[in-house]
């Protein structure tokens, strides 16, 4: 039979010395390192089994995204106020820049563009009121602008796809 005081004085002494601290702590990195190695060996991968980066990760988040034709009319409302999603148009692709709320959201200094075809403002560097296309009138063909302005538009149409989720493309009517 085993003398149970043995094991309550080794209780005793270990949760009144630092190496009882130091025995929560070697399991607490045990279980921790076991699930490094599980990560390790079954990293996160998408659905046809590729093996995901962070970005990759953290765009392909459980909200589903529907690839979706907007008009101008349509997209407007998603700006934040109307719906809780903020869009914005670049070159006729639309993107999901609600993880960019701060600068697109209400009170954000690019808000202009929520909801709009920002196109011909970030080919121009401008916010104004006036870079945007009436939402009645057609569609901005940027025909106008000059090499500069299209090379930094296509600068910023690259940022907005590496960074957001597209989401659709921009159609003068459905
Ligand atoms: C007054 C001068 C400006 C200042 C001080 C400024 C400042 C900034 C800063 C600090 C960022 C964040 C950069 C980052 O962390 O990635 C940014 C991003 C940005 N700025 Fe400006 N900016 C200015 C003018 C403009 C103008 C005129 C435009 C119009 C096209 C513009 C459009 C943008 C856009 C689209 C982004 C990217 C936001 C994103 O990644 O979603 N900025 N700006």
């Amino acid at each position: 039979m085993v003398d149970l005081t043995v094991i309550q004085n080794y209780y005793r002494s270990i949760s009144s010395s630092p190496s009882h601290y130091i025995s929560y702590l070697n399991v607490f990195l045990a279980i921790f390192s076991v699930y490094l190695m599980y990560r390790i060996v079954f990293p996160p991968t998408s659905p046809n089994g590729q093996v995901l980066n962070a970005q990759q990760q953290a765009k392909q988040n459980p909200q589903p995204v529907v690839y979706t034709k907007f008009t101008p009319t349509t997209l407007q409302p998603f700006n934040g106020i109307v719906e809780e999603r903020v869009l914005m148009a670049v070159k006729g692709k639309v993107y999901d820049v609600s993880a960019g709320r701060s600068f697109y959201g209400p009170g954000g200094p690019y808000s202009n563009f929520a909801g709009r075809d920002a196109s011909r403002g970030l080919a121009k560097g401008s916010f104004d009121e006036e870079m945007l296309t009436p939402i009645d009138g057609p569609m901005d063909t940027l025909q106008d602008l000059n090499a500069d302005e299209i090379q930094a538009l296509n600068d910023w149409e690259q940022h907005f796809a590496g960074k957001y989720l597209l989401c659709g493309e921009l159609v003068e009517q459905l």
